[in-house]
């Protein structure tokens, strides 16, 4: 099982480089062969075969080769340009910061204006228990200072988090996650840690009072855009206050207006402990965040003193990007108009190999019958100039996740590209 997925991972990197070189201007390939050469002697590999796409610019919804061919992204580089590339007004704020400084001090002991503009901002616009921030540089970095905080806050050792869920690459945030295939060989692992069933009520009694934290994300990402169901996060809710364990959510893809709502929590009539947040929270710079409450977070600054800190997390040109973004999206339509996107991409996408599509908002898992149609539908999409990409643990589903700012127009046309190469192979 192992291997097989291992393979169909190799498999699927091999095939996207292939199209690279299909659509390549043979003027460019000494220069292609040369900057190939020097990325894979110098740069670290995360699989065998990296597609090793060349964008030198993006406007907008697109990516731009060499060539200056256009690539409409249709996953915003995972769930990051949610403002799409290059907002002038994200731009702006980031050139004003770098001509004021970019650094002083670690993390928490300096006041940094900009990392106090990101959080007054974000704590208008949450509900009140969630107004006190630790900024970082990832989500993975939310996710283990989460964990933390958790454990000091609670005095306890357990946790709980579900199965197949994604929470990122550090040995905590590994830790938190089910699937053997990515954590089996970099154990061992943080102990004592327990798994319950997504969406499944029953598994909800592995809580109890010698937990300190469950985490969940309210949609599962990786698993191909599975979100909770109201039922489940309000028995998780009720299940965390009896026994006294913190409720995290990692919002770190569903997060800022990717839904249609700010943060995806909102959906449900479900207020978490600790919220975590990154990816679009910087505009396109390096963030990260964990939320909490004042008497919560407390239990971080002493205790011992300097328990947890950062040299460059909150980073001051970040947050400036990140307040930026903030106000052109919560001042603008585009979270409105999100829930008429997703309907246009549901009635656009119907084919006969469709399954079916699952996910909320701006983040959706297109269904087909098997990995072979998915790979075969990415290539033929990158070879009409839309990047289209697949799952962690779902390796039968497209996914979609474009920026927030793609016009019906642009669905339109994106969708009519993914029908036609999912006819392609009958060319
Ligand atoms: C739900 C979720 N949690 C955590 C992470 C880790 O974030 P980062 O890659 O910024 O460390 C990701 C990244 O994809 C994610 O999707």
């Amino acid at each position: 099982m192992r291997f097989a997925k291992a393979n169909r991972i190799f498999f699927a990197r091999s095939i996207t480089h292939r199209t690279f070189r299909f659509y390549l201007n043979p003027l460019l390939k000494p220069y292609l062969r040369i900057i190939k050469k020097s990325f894979l002697n110098h740069i670290a590999q995360t699989s065998p075969t990296p597609p090793m796409y060349e964008f030198v610019r993006g406007d907008g919804i697109y990516l731009f080769d060499k060539q200056n061919n256009a690539f409409v992204d249709l996953i915003s580089g995972i769930a990051v340009n949610n403002l799409g590339h290059n907002n002038k007004k994200v731009i702006y704020a980031i050139k004003k910061q770098l001509d004021k400084y970019s650094h002083q001090m670690v993390y928490g002991e300096y006041v940094i204006g900009p990392q106090i503009k990101l959080a007054k901002r974000l704590s208008k616009l949450l509900p009140d228990t969630l107004d006190t921030f630790y900024f970082l540089n990832s989500g993975s970095e939310a996710v283990e200072g989460a964990l933390k905080l958790a454990k000091k806050y609670t005095g306890r050792s357990k946790l709980v988090a579900m199965k197949n869920a994604y929470h990122g690459s550090t040995s905590g945030s590994l830790s938190l996650m089910s699937d053997e295939y990515y954590s089996a060989p970099f154990k061992p692992l943080l102990p004592n840690i327990h798994f319950a069933e997504f969406n499944d009520i029953s598994s909800l009694d592995i809580i109890d009072k010698q937990t300190a934290a469950v985490f969940i994300e309210p949609i599962q990402a990786e698993k191909g855009y599975i979100p909770a169901t109201n039922q489940f996060l309000q028995a998780l809710r009720d299940k965390c206050s009896e026994t006294g364990t913190l409720l995290v959510f990692d919002e770190i893809q569903t997060g800022i207006g990717r839904t249609g709502k700010l943060y995806a929590f909102e959906h449900y009539n479900v207020v978490p402990d600790i919220l975590l947040s990154a990816k679009a929270l910087g505009g396109g710079m390096p963030i990260g965040v964990f939320i909490s409450s004042k008497e919560i977070m407390k239990s971080l600054s002493d205790n011992p003193i300097l328990g947890h800190i950062t040299t460059f997390g909150g980073h001051p040109v970040s947050c400036a990007a990140g307040n930026a973004a903030l106000k052109f999206l919560t001042t603008s339509s585009l979270m409105d108009k999100v829930a008429e996107k997703e309907t246009l991409f549901r009635e656009l996408l119907v084919h006969p190999k469709i399954k079916g599509i699952s996910g909320v908002g701006l983040m959706l898992a297109v269904q087909l019958d098997s990995f072979d149609e998915v790979e075969c539908t990415m290539k033929r999409c990158i070879e009409r100039g839309v990047i289209i990409d697949w799952f962690l643990y779902n390796t039968d589903c497209l996914r979609i996740a474009p920026p927030l700012i793609i016009t019906k127009k642009q669905i339109r046309e994106v969708c009519a590209t993914i029908l036609e190469a999912l006819d392609a192979d009958k060319e």
